[in-house]
C-alpha cells in the first residue's frame, strides 16, 4: 500500500501555553500558528481565557487574545455578523464563522485551524486568491445583449425573483468548498460547490441572457462533475444553504437542454 509522508516543514508542531489565567471560567484555545518569516514549522500554541471576561463568540476570543494577550495573532474578521465571510475557519473541527460560532456550544479546548487543503499565508489566514479567480470565472454579474432603457430598472416578476432565494445569500466564505474532497483533490479544475453555487445564481437569474454561455463553460468533466454529491458542502454552509442541490440542478439544466 502506498504511504504518504507530509514534508517535514509542514508537520505541525506542539507549540507553547502562551498564558495562563485564574478562575472558574477558564476555557483552552489551541491556535494554528505559522509564520513564513520564521521558517519554522507551524505550531498549535495554547492560550487560556476566562469567559467571565470575554464574548460568547469564537471570534471574541480571538480578538481578546489579539488585543490582550499576543498581537502577532493574525486572522481576518470584519463585520462580525456572518455578513462578510471573512473569519471562515476551521472551529472545533468544523468549517465555520468564528463571528457566529459560540464558545460555549464546544466541549473541552477549543481548536482552531485555517480553512483545510488552501496556502496558508498567516496563522488562520488562508490565501483565497485562487478561489476568486474561479469565481471570476464564471462571470458574476448580469449579461445583456439587448439594450435596456436607461430611464428605468429591470423589472423580475416576484415568482422570478424568488428563484434566487437560497443563492443571494452566499457570502462567499469558502467554508463548503475547503469541506469537499473533490474540491481538495482537483482545486485547480474543479470549481468547487461555492462557486458552482454562485454560476447557479447567474444562470436562473430571469434578467441574464447568457445562459447557454454559461451552461458551456461548465459542461466539463472537471469544472462541474467532479462533483459526487459528497454532500460536504452543505453540512458544513454556516448559511445554512444547499450547494449540493444546486449542483445538481446545474446537471439537470445540462441534460434538459440535449
Ligand atoms: S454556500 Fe455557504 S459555505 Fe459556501 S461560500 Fe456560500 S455561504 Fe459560504
Ligand atoms: S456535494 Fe459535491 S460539491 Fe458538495 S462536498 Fe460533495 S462533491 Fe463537493
Ligand atoms: S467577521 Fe464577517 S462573517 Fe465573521
Amino acid at each position: 500500500m502506498a504511504e504518504f509522508t507530509l514534508p517535514p516543514h509542514s508537520v505541525v508542531k506542539k507549540g507553547k501555553q502562551v498564558n495562563k489565567v485564574e478562575g472558574k471560567n477558564v476555557k483552552q484555545f489551541k491556535i494554528y500558528r505559522w509564520d513564513p518569516e520564521t521558517g519554522a514549522n507551524p505550531r498549535i500554541d495554547i492560550y487560556e481565557i476566562d469567559l467571565d471576561k470575554c464574548g460568547p463568540m469564537v471570534l471574541d476570543a480571538l480578538i481578546k487574545i489579539k488585543n490582550e494577550i499576543d498581537p502577532t495573532l493574525t486572522f481576518r474578521r470584519s463585520c462580525r455578523e456572518g455578513v462578510c465571510g471573512s473569519c471562515a475557519m476551521n472551529i472545533d473541527g468544523t468549517n465555520t464563522l468564528a463571528c457566529t460560532k459560540t464558545i460555549a456550544e464546544i466541549k473541552g479546548a477549543v481548536k482552531v485551524y485555517p480553512l483545510p487543503h488552501m496556502d496558508v499565508i498567516k496563522d488562520l489566514i488562508p490565501d483565497l486568491t485562487h478561489f476568486y479567480e474561479q469565481y471570476a470565472s464564471i462571470k458574476p454579474w448580469l449579461v445583456t445583449d439587448t439594450t435596456q432603457p436607461p430611464d428605468r430598472e429591470m423589472l423580475q416578476s416576484k415568482k422570478d425573483r424568488s428563484k434566487l432565494d437560497g443563492l443571494y445569500e452566499c457570502i462567499l466564505c469558502a467554508c463548503c468548498s475547503t469541506s469537499c474532497p473533490s474540491y481538495w483533490w482537483n482545486s485547480e479544475r474543479y470549481l468547487g460547490p461555492s462557486v458552482l453555487l454562485q454560476a447557479y445564481r447567474w444562470i436562473v437569474d430571469s434578467r441574464d441572457e447568457n445562459t447557454g454561455e454559461r451552461l458551456d463553460q461548465l459542461e466539463d468533466s472537471f469544472r462541474l462533475y467532479r462533483c459526487h454529491t459528497i454532500m460536504n458542502c452543505t453540512n458544513t454552509c454556516p448559511k445554512h444553504l444547499n450547494p449540493a442541490k444546486n449542483i445538481s440542478e446545474i446537471k439537470k439544466l445540462l441534460i434538459e437542454r440535449q
